[in-house]
Parts: C-alpha cells; structure tokens; sequence
C-alpha cells in the first residue's frame, strides 16, 4: 500500500466509551478472579486466569527494521535498533490440562532495553515493552459485553467442577469449546480440528493498539523455511498419542534442539474505522482494504527452551501485560480496557499467593538457561 494511504490517525476520540462499561468490566474481573482461586485450591499453587500452562520459554532478538517509511517508524518501530526479547509460549485455558486438548495459543513477547516512560504508573520506568498475541486473528467474544456472558457460563460450570468433566469429554478447543462447553457457541468450527505446530502458526494482536501516530493490528508469522515448513502441519495422531500432556512442549525443546528460527512482525494499519473497527474485536480487518506490513524480524537461535529453572521464572516470576508498553502503543477499545484490571489483578495474586517477587528484567542474562 502507498505511503499516501488513507492511514487514521490516533486521537483520543477513536476509542468510545461503553455504556455500563465500568460495572461490566469489574463483573468480568471478579469472575475470573473466583475462578483463579479454584484453581488455586485445586493446585495449591497460583497460575494465571488465562493461559496458564506454557509450552516453551525462549531467548531472542527482535529487529526493527532499517527504513520503515513514516507510517511504519512509528512507536518502538521509529529507531532501527536490535532488542533481546523473551518469548512465552502457552495455551488459552485457565488451568493445567493436556495439550491433547487442543486450544488458542498463546506468544507473549517481553522486549528488554526499551527507553521512555511506559504506561502503567508501577512499571513507568521498567526497561521493558510487552506484547501479547494468539493465533487467531479476531477476539470471538470481541466486547466486553459477549466476554461477560462467555465468562459467567464459564464461571457456572467452573464452580460446579462440570466444565472441567465436558472439557475433557469432547476435547476442548480453548476458548471456542469453552463457548461451546458452556453453550455459547457452536463446536463443530474449525477450531475444533487438533491444533497443528504450534511453532508454524501466525500469531495476532487479536484487537487494537495504537501504533504512534496511527492506529493498527499487530501480528508475528513464519518467516525462514523450517517454521513455514510447519505451518498448518498437523500433528501425527501417534505422536500427540505418545505424549498427550507435553507434546506442545516437546515439539518446541526438539526444534530448538538444533534450528534457528526466524518470524517477521508486521502491523496493519486502519485507514476505516467503519469497516476495521476498534470498539469490537470481533470484526476481522480486511487484509484488501489494508495488508500487514513488515515492521521487524525476530530470530531464535538453538537453546533449551523448557529448563524447570525457565519454566518457574516465566509462569510464576515474570509477568506479561498488554498495557506495559510506550504510550505509544496503548490497547484500544472495550475489550483491550478491560485487560487493564484483568491482568494486574491475575498477576498481584499469583505473585502473592505462591511469594514471588514480580520482576521486569534489565538484561537478557536474568533469563535463566
Ligand atoms: C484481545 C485479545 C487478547 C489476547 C491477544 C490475549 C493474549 C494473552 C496471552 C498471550 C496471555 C499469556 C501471557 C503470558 O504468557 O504471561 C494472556 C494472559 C491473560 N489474559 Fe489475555 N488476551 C486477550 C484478551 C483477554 C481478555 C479480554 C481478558 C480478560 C478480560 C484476558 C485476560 C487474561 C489474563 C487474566 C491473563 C493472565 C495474566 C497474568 O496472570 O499474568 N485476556 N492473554
């Protein structure tokens, strides 16, 4: 697309305010709030409300690219700098089930060296940035609205240990047999297909941020062969067989053993706030109406990517939020707000209830091996 694109600009009025959005928004951070400590009484551990088991922990370099034109050098894309990055992968549930249950995957990105103050008055002066993405490119439950609905029925079935039973019966898909579980939505989607490689799939924002000037979605995809290679490969049935409970993190330990990856972030702006809509998540921007554009390359050399050292420093140390970032890049729309409380409340409870400090990392080497 031309640099001359019709590219929105951020201001502040292109988030709109909800009606009872406050009150809907404590609702949904109460609830998950009972549910986590189920949990926490079924683990006698905390873990996150959401995407609580990871699969892999990772070292990496994410460079932004030389020359990005005006629209693109936005932000944290504005300087053609190399930062360290950790990498968190997981999936959607809030609980510790079998990757056989195949699910929304998560790819939490923590950039370390990154100057100016951040959002969140706790972190302002941390050094780092975060982003969260899933595999999917829309949030089905896109408001908060339909997100307090999908997490009432949830809490329902949680609460009468139920939606543990029918998860494990049909072999949940995250979040979308969850809907299904709960009677939200339809099962028989292609979510409910078992997930292929976890390493070749495209991982989205899911919903808006601002990107500098301008307003935009952000994703991270395959970019050297060996992770295109894998890219929507399924998973032979004999080998999630062999390994039900892990084989998520085995695939990830066993690429890494040897092979050097490569992804390619990319960012695609909104130029129409009619048809790429910031207030539901829901709704798929058109790729015709305006294609991500590549903004950096993120690289991961061979390592050990599920050390039990990593493992306790990423699930129960560190912490990954949407809103720890530069002002420049704050989540727009109802459904990014909410995460504000959601995350803040998820992380102040499992660093208190298992006694761990919460860390951001000034380097790399604070990653264990
Ligand atoms: C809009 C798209 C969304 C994306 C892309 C997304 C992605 C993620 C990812 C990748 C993680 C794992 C972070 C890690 O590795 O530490 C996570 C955790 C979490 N998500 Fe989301 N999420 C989304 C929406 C939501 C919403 C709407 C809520 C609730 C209102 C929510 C609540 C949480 C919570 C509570 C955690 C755990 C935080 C912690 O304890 O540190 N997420 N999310």
């Amino acid at each position: 697309m031309e640099a001359s694109a019709n590219y929105i600009r951020y201001s502040e009025n292109i988030e709109v305010k909800q009606p009872d959005e406050e009150a809907i928004s404590q609702k949904i951070v109460d609830s998950m709030a009972r549910v986590n400590r189920l949990m926490y009484e079924k683990y006698r551990h905390a873990i996150r409300d959401a995407h609580a088991k990871s699969h892999g922990i990772l070292k990496g370099e994410l460079k932004i690219y030389d020359n990005l034109p005006e629209h693109l050098a936005q932000g944290l894309f504005s300087q053609p700098k190399t930062y360290p990055v950790i990498i968190r992968y997981s999936t959607a549930q809030g609980s510790i089930v079998p990757d056989k249950m195949s699910a929304f995957r998560g790819m939490a990105i923590k950039i370390i060296g990154v100057e100016g103050e951040k959002l969140l008055p706790d972190l302002a002066n941390a050094l780092t940035q975060d982003f969260l993405l899933v595999n999917y490119p829309v949030i089905p439950t896109g408001t908060i609205k339909e997100y307090l609905k999908m997490q009432e029925g949830l809490e329902k079935q949680a609460d009468s240990g139920e939606l543990f039973q029918k998860i494990e019966q049909q072999v949940a898909v995250g979040v979308q047999n969850v809907l299904a579980a709960v009677g939200l939505a339809d099962d028989t989607n292609e979510l409910s297909a078992p997930g292929p490689h976890i390493l070749g799939d495209t991982y989205f924002s899911m919903a808006a941020i601002r990107y500098g000037d301008y307003v935009a979605k952000i994703n991270v995809k395959p970019l050297s062969e060996n992770v295109k290679e894998v890219s929507g490969k399924k998973i032979d049935k004999e080998e999630i067989e062999a390994d039900e409970n892990a084989f998520l993190t085995k695939l990830i330990a066993d690429f890494f053993k040897s092979n050097t990856a490569e992804f390619e972030m990319s960012a695609q702006l909104c130029t129409n706030l009619e048809i790429m809509p910031v207030e539901d998540g829901s709704v798929q921007w058109p790729e015709e109406q305006s294609p991500y554009q590549p903004i950096a390359k993120l690289t991961i050399l061979p390592q050990i990517t599920f050390s039990p050292e990593r493992r306790v420093y990423a699930d129960d140390v560190l912490s990954f939020n949407p809103f720890h970032c530069l002002p420049e890049h704050r989540p727009l729309g109802n459904i990014m707000r909410v995460r504000k409380l959601a995350y803040e409340t998820s992380s102040r409870y499992r660093h208190h209830m298992n006694a761990q400090p919460r860390v951001e990392p000034v380097g790399i080497d604070e990653l264990p091996d």
